[in-house]
């Protein structure tokens, strides 16, 4: 019985059908069912032993599913008729009133909403252990210099502490893109049906709040096309899944021989099958590596969403696999970054070192110079000629003797050897949001407050767990 006669060819089943992906919506659209069975008893539409009977097989349902013991069918086109099936098998009659009011295009809306909402507060659950683990490493390494760089060429020593609180802001704002995330799924689009809106007046705020939603949707036809919380989703984990990388780039940088500047832990590293001196730092390679997914998945469901006509179109199918592997993706590479730098050792000697090339105390010199008087431009030509000068001698410019230096300024000796006591250049750097110690003493006190701050949202109330 029904609009077609035909059995679907295989080849447009595996083209129409969604259940081997969007099973994962199943506790969602269960929480959603419930909800709106018990809106429909309150308009009358169900009587309280039909609703009963529905709210007692969704729960069977939701247990089933939570247990892995649901039984998924191949005749399951998705998975709001393979709860549906279930249900007439667990209740007989009174599931066929169930979609009543109900069309899947606000039913698989409001499914995506409630996952992407709850998605949005992990990640952000996840980037605040990770900001308060990096907070940790860079309380551990305070006052240890390390070479700070443009272009990957050494530019001016910096702590340790100030570069890994690099890391902490761009996790900062990444929490800020995931609670946006988060506030944009909260409108509800359950009570929409097709796109028009309904033939029954149900109480859909009653409905948006037993399902923790913010407020049901003001347009039906928006409701039921709009994707841009998952978009929003998208976006914030594309950013964060790009910081990671940028993080990851640098750990690989730094524990090559080359830069010896630290050491992943074992754990967090692996061997080759050929030479069996090696150590490497793959899971620094792996943040590095992932990130471009992640954009994809965005890019993805821009695609998707692109000159698509209003309202539902069956487009909107494939915003699924993309956002899912966008969660796995960003959630996987958030906990490994934590893992990676629970383990990391920093080599000390090794930072030393490379933090006392003195070539980039070069505009500390121009700046000794512009305090007494001369303009910048001035005084970094002349520096530019004791750079050389150093260059040409093979010696570092705190080694130039005081008649080099007079040759070429009138800089009084004493003054610029002062330049050259240790940790001089990183304390200079004295601006607010600088490397010097006072200010990175700020900053700590900064990063401490806005991580204490940082709502970890708790689940709303539908949201499985
Ligand atoms: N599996 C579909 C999706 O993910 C559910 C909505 C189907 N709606 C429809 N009118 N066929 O979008």
């Amino acid at each position: 019985m029904g609009r077609l006669n035909d059995e679907p060819d295989p080849i447009f089943w595996a083209l129409n059908s969604s259940i081997r992906f969007d099973r994962r919506l199943a506790q969602h659209d269960v929480a959603g069912s419930i909800a709106h069975a018990r809106g429909l008893a309150r308009i009358g539409v169900l009587d309280p032993a039909e609703s009963d009977a529905i709210v007692a097989g969704l729960g069977t349902i939701r247990d089933e599913l939570t247990a892995g013991r649901f039984g998924f069918e191949s005749s399951d086109e998705d998975i709001h008729m393979a709860i549906e099936r279930r249900l007439f098998a667990l209740i007989g009659a009174p599931a066929g009133k169930l979609h009543t009011a109900r069309s899947r295009n606000d039913q698989v809306a409001t499914d995506l909403a409630l996952y992407v909402g709850e998605r949005s507060r992990r990640a952000g659950e996840l980037c605040h252990a990770l900001m308060a683990r990096i907070l940790a490493v860079a309380e551990a390494h305070r006052d240890w210099p390390i070479p700070g760089y443009t272009h990957l060429q050494r530019a001016q020593p910096v702590y340790l502490a100030h570069h890994l609180l690099a890391w902490f802001w761009m996790l900062e704002r990444d929490v800020g893109r995931f609670a946006a995330a988060a506030d944009s799924s909260a409108v509800m689009p359950l009570g929409s049906g097709a796109l028009a809106g309904l033939n029954w007046e149900v109480d859909r705020d009653g409905v948006a709040a037993e399902l923790g939603f913010a407020s049901p949707t003001p347009n039906s036809i928006d409701a039921v096309s709009n994707r841009d919380f998952a978009l929003d989703y998208m976006y914030a984990a594309a950013a964060c899944a790009t910081h990671l990388s940028r993080l990851g780039a640098e750990i690989v940088l730094w524990s090559s021989s080359e830069f010896g500047f630290c050491d992943p832990a074992e754990d967090f590293s692996s061997t080759s099958s050929i030479m069996p001196q090696k150590k490497n730092p793959d899971a620094a390679e792996l943040l590095r590596a992932k990130a471009p997914r992640v954009v994809a998945a965005l890019s993805t469901l821009l695609g998707v969403s692109h000159a698509l006509p209003l309202a539902y179109s069956k487009d909107l199918q494939e915003d699924k696999e993309a956002l899912f592997d966008a969660v796995d993706t960003v959630e996987l590479c958030l906990a490994a970054a934590d893992g990676l730098l629970a383990g990391i050792r920093f080599n000390r000697d090794a930072l030393v070192a490379a933090a006392a090339d003195q070539f980039p105390a070069a505009t500390d010199i121009a700046d000794l110079l512009v305090r007494r008087g001369m303009a910048f431009r001035a005084a970094h030509g002349i520096v530019g000629s004791l750079v050389r000068v150093a260059l040409e001698a093979g010696v570092g410019l705190g080694e130039l003797s005081a008649e080099q230096l007079a040759g070429l300024t009138d800089l009084p000796f004493d003054d610029y050897r002062a330049l050259f006591e240790p940790g001089a250049w990183i304390d200079s750097k004295l601006s607010v949001g600088g490397t010097a110690a006072p200010r990175l003493a700020e900053q700590f006190e900064l990063a401490r407050r806005r991580l204490a701050e940082i709502e970890v949202v708790p689940r709303s109330p539908a949201a499985p767990s």
